[in-house]
């Protein structure tokens, strides 16, 4: 049986029962002729009490030699606790040692570790309780993002991981070629390559997903996403996970509104769902956490131009490492600065220069700005990027012009808007990034199960 299920049946009504429990020890300790394990099979934060004494018949062979990390099967009574700590525990009847692991070795100690130390070791991470709390997390995440949409008449598309089209055009698709590096010489080699011309690995799924857009109507994709980008920061993986919504009839406000809508109900979900790793998150990693988490769940996100967005950093009263004017892109502290200290929550910027944005995005009637959004949160910054689309022929064609786009590669995406153009929306969330802000995990590479990163790809 496994602990979480133990462990919910008896905090409402303790009953003695035999019980099977398979699972790692996480720590020992021996009182007298007494020892006292706390046994974790995974599927909770929670640890089962087991306690053995000298009535087993292996205790003296076997169950002595039990340490941190080994793997065991114990068969015994399941008892309400007199002690602090634990409603329950098991009082065993039997104690097998299936998996040794030996003290002298195993890198994972009582004492805790940093979280450098345990990039090392990525096999044996998931093992601390702060690493398996995230994996908890983010499968739970996952499984909440297909039900928010679901329930919103939304279809699941599976776009291309292998493509030829850099949606972001900013040069940082990593080729896919069955070539060898020196058969690839220039572009012109592409031609006698595995697809016949440069692809890559897709940047964003959002271009095949705006296909779908227009005959399902509402899609998503959900997927990983992977970019050569040379950041070294707390917040850029090569390969992250990125989810990405296409709406039919929905203009920037729709598209504001559901992103909106999105986060606040997926950190409702999380703190309902994953109570107890939240408390650890918010005890030993961030002590603001749930409380910024429930003030995301319950109030409304700040929405402001990105023109009112720079007046406001101008005005304010601290030293930018980049200074601020009109038409920057906007850097991670100018944006942690907004919703940390101006605002106090979450934000929605919208209408940015069109100079600073992707060739699709929709040129507002101004002329200097397009309709795009990006959602900022606290200690994050940039969590969500989106717009909506520009669905006029002629005013897509010019901005793939000037951003020195060849026509004839896009001239799918150019068709979709001579055949039934509609007014279309989306955006992309980081998943990971996402992660990072349920969890106040300081770094990107502590809430994916495998960061890849400029020269680290350990396994
Ligand atoms: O703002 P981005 O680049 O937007 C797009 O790719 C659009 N095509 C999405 C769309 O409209 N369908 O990326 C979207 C989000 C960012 O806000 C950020 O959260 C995350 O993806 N992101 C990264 N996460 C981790 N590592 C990286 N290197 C990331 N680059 C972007
Ligand atoms: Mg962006």
């Amino acid at each position: 049986m496994l602990t979480q299920q133990i462990l919910q049946i008896l905090v409402d009504q303790p009953v003695e029962n035999i019980i099977d429990v398979y699972g790692w020890v996480k720590t020992r300790r021996d009182s007298g002729s007494i020892s006292f394990f706390e046994v974790n099979d995974g599927s909770c934060q929670e640890n089962l009490q087991v306690i053995t004494d000298q009535s087993l018949v292996n205790f003296d062979t076997e169950i002595k030699k039990v340490s941190t990390g080994s793997s065991v099967h114990v068969r015994g009574k399941l008892v309400s606790s007199p002690a602090k700590g634990q409603d329950v525990e098991l009082q065993a009847m039997e104690m097998e040692l299936i998996g040794w692991a030996d003290p002298e070795v195993y890198p994972l100690q009582k004492k805790r570790h940093s979280f450098e130390f345990l990039r090392t070791i990525p096999h044996l991470r998931p093992r601390t309780n702060a690493l398996g709390a995230v994996a908890r997390i983010r499968s739970c995440l996952n499984f909440a993002i297909h039900r928010f949409f679901k329930e919103r008449g939304f279809f699941q598309v599976h776009t291309p991981i292998i493509t030829t089209s850099d949606c972001e055009g900013a040069g940082e698709m990593f080729t896919v070629t069955s070539l060898s590096l020196d058969q690839v010489v220039g572009e012109t080699g592409y031609e006698h390559d595995f697809f016949g011309r440069r692809a890559g690995l897709t940047v964003s799924g959002q271009l095949q997903a705006e296909i779908y857009a227009q005959t399902l109507g509402r899609v998503y994709t959900f997927g990983p996403t992977f970019r050569a980008e040379n950041s070294h920061t707390s917040r850029h993986l090569a390969e992250f996970w990125m989810l990405e919504p296409e709406m039919s009839f929905c203009d920037l406000q729709c598209d504001m509104d559901v992103a909106e809508e999105l986060i606040r109900d997926l950190v409702s979900i999380v703190m309902k769902e994953c109570p107890q790793e939240i408390e650890l998150f918010n005890r030993f990693i961030d002590k603001g956490l749930k409380q910024r988490l429930q003030k995301t769940a319950e109030e409304p996100f700040a929405r402001l131009t990105y023109s009112a967005a720079i007046d406001s950093l101008k005005s304010a009263e601290k030293t930018f490492e980049f200074p601020v004017s009109w038409g920057m892109d906007l850097q991670s502290e100018h944006e942690r600065y907004l919703c940390e200290e101006i605002l106090q929550r979450p934000v929605i910027l919208y209408d940015y220069p069109e100079k600073i944005k992707p060739f699709y995005m929709r040129m507002n009637d101004d002329g200097t700005t397009v309709a795009a959004m990006d959602v900022l949160v606290p200690c994050i910054g940039e969590l969500v990027g989106g717009s909506q689309r520009e669905e006029r022929y002629e005013k897509l064609a010019e901005r793939m012009d000037d951003a020195g786009l060849n026509r004839n590669d896009y001239d799918w995406y150019l068709d979709l808007r001579r055949f039934g153009s509609v007014p279309h929306s989306g955006f992309g969330l980081g998943f990971d990034r996402l992660i990072q802000f349920v969890t106040g995990m300081q770094n990107i590479r502590e809430v994916i199960p495998f960061p890849r990163t400029p020269g680290s790809a350990p396994c």
